[in-house]
């Protein structure tokens, strides 16, 4: 198999805490990556790198892995331009806004939300973005979300079960028999095309022994849990999502004490999702408090027409460090090696041999430039498993 080396990196993320500087990132200067196939097989100083088939001077850039965005709802038609306005203009973010997306999306054709995710998937790969994950939660019906998921997968593997998104308007009177649907009908025709279940728990959306029945009987066919947990309130959330060990707490905006000792001590990792926030004009979650709690922090999109439509891994990396409290490598660190945690991969996330040659060059001689740097377009070359694709 040809082998292909990246050399003169001015400083390369690893990842692994054993190698370079010793710190989470592993930072290694003046580095070399070697890649095989889809996999990474050397990784170490420059001077030192194998001899290889292809060798790419990457002249003074910086390298990283992949980002790993771990929270995007992509499977949607239509526009709220008018709500981000009138949300500008003074008005609150409330999951209501969900409703119009479902209208629209429950209207488009397959290959019109096809388009709309492949559109959305490649903006974000410009941006650095190797590993995506998605959901369906526009549709709430059987049909809908059914067929949500399989455009989802037609995309990524990374595909999510959001039947759970809001209580469709077609059971506006009967919450419990849309819970009855989730778990029934819909999570038959749902579970072969998904890899994870996810509930919005809100007041407004899913209480607490909703999305506790809601994600056991995922778990029963097989899905495994996440869940949209303490955005807009405090509430159960986040401690159902410790207590079910389900992968992810996505957004951790209003934490008690007690919120933050169990992410502190459990196997969830808190994905944090700075667009939403900046896009509502919310609270900034405080990223500080839960990482001296010893919790592990993602960084994600959460890319949707409502509340956060951006695909941008570098904009939430500049978010998290100037609202959130997060160190520039912090930041680093939680939209890969994170973002990986919160997907429970390991192949992903890092630069290390045997990880999926998924890098990133920038245009700058460091990922602090990331956040230095913030709104400029810095990703200059992209890998994915191997490939180049930028
Ligand atoms: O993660 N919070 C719930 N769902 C999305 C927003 C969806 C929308 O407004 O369309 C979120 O922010
Ligand atoms: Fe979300």
């Amino acid at each position: 198999m040809t082998t292909t080396a990246v050399t003169h990196i001015a400083s390369l993320v690893t990842n692994d805490p054993s190698l370079g500087n010793g710190t989470p990132l592993g930072l290694i200067l003046d580095a070399a990556v070697v890649i095989e196939g889809d996999r990474i097989v050397w990784t170490g100083e420059s001077s030192k790198a194998p001899a290889t088939d292809n060798v790419l001077d990457a002249a003074g850039r910086a390298m990283i892995p992949g980002f790993v965005d771990s929270h995007s709802h992509l499977v949607f038609a239509g526009d709220r331009t008018q709500e981000f306005n009138a949300r500008m203009s003074g008005q609150p973010y409330t999951a209501g806004g969900i409703r119009t997306t479902v209208a629209a999306t429950r209207q488009a054709s397959d290959e019109e939300l096809s388009d709309n995710v492949a559109r959305y998937l490649a903006e974000a790969l410009r941006q650095g973005t190797t590993t995506l994950e998605t959901k369906s939660g526009y549709g709430l019906t059987v049909e809908d979300e059914a067929r949500a998921l399989r455009v989802a997968s037609r995309h990524t593997d990374e595909v999510t079960y959001l039947g759970a998104h809001i209580v469709s308007p077609d059971y506006a009177d009967d919450p419990a028999g849309y819970v009855d649907l989730v778990t029934g009908p819909m999570l038959e025709a749902c579970a072969p095309h998904a890899r994870w279940i996810d509930v919005f728990c809100e007041r407004g959306a899913f209480d607490g022994d909703q999305a506790r029945a809601i994600l056991t009987a995922g778990r029963a066919k097989g899905l495994h849990p996440r869940i949209h947990a303490n955005q807009l309130t405090y509430g159960p959330g986040v401690q159902l999502a410790v207590e079910l060990d389900a992968a992810s707490a996505d957004h951790c905006t209003h934490l008690t004490d007690a919120d933050v000792d169990a992410l502190g001590q459990g196997n969830t990792v808190a994905t944090l999702l700075p667009g939403a926030e900046f896009s509502t004009r919310a609270t900034w979650p405080d990223a500080r408090r839960l990482l001296e709690a010893g919790a592990t922090v993602a960084l994600s999109t959460d890319c949707n027409p409502g509340s956060s439509f951006t695909s941008s891994m570098p904009f939430c990396v500049a978010l998290a460090v100037r609202d959130m409290g997060m160190t520039p490598d912090e930041a680093l660190w939680s939209a890969t090696a994170g973002g990986a945690a919160a997907l429970r991969r390991t192949d992903i996330g890092r630069i290390t041999p045997g990880a999926r040659a998924d890098l990133v060059l920038l245009d700058a001689p460091s990922h602090v430039h990331l956040a230095y740097r913030p709104g400029v377009p810095l990703v200059s070359a992209v890998w994915r498993g191997g490939e180049r694709v930028e």
